[in-house]
């Protein structure tokens, strides 16, 4: 049986799922505006994957007989800058999507429901390569960023590994 407490922590992360997806959308656009078509993809292809961490934990809740509550989603509250300022921030939003994740693992824990821990062990190895790919275009960003032929080559790589 699963418990409220836990219930409510997953509806909450499902909200910030979603929230992260509008996110990267409006990162996206921004992107889009100025002409860096690649990061526009990237980013895009980002957002359509926290869309689909959200489905995924409201799948979950559904396994289990618990009650899904959508919960308003929030404008993104984000100031654009340079490239590596966006990921700059992209990577402190993706810690704190780490730390709510480990919430979720720690009250199962406490609950010792061990169904929940099973499943968020998923989410707990995808933030290490959230966390990871952010860093990575952030060190090449700061590496190679100021330099608009290599912004150009790297728009061009991140357009090219898109999906979509
Ligand atoms: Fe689904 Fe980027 O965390």
């Amino acid at each position: 049986m699963i418990s409220e407490r836990i219930i409510n922590i997953i509806n909450e992360q499902i909200n910030r799922e979603f929230y992260s997806g509008y996110l990267y959308l409006s990162i996206s656009a921004y992107f889009r505006e100025i002409g860096l078509f690649g990061f526009a993809h990237r980013t895009k292809e980002q957002a359509a994957e926290e869309m689909e961490h959200g489905m995924k934990l409201f799948g979950f809740i559904i396994d289990r007989n618990g009650k899904v509550e959508l919960k308003q989603i929030a404008t993104p509250q984000f100031e654009m800058g340079s490239p590596v300022e966006i990921y700059q921030k992209i990577y402190e939003h993706e810690k704190m999507i780490t730390e709510a994740i480990m919430d979720v693992a720690r009250f199962a824990e406490e609950e010792c429901d061990r169904t929940t821990l099973s499943f968020i062990d998923w989410y707990i190895n995808e933030q290490i390569e959230e966390e990871r790919s952010a860093l990575d275009i952030i060190k090449r960003l700061k590496a190679f960023g100021d330099d608009r032929a290599s912004l150009f080559l790297m728009d061009n790589e991140l357009n090219q590994y898109s999906r979509n």
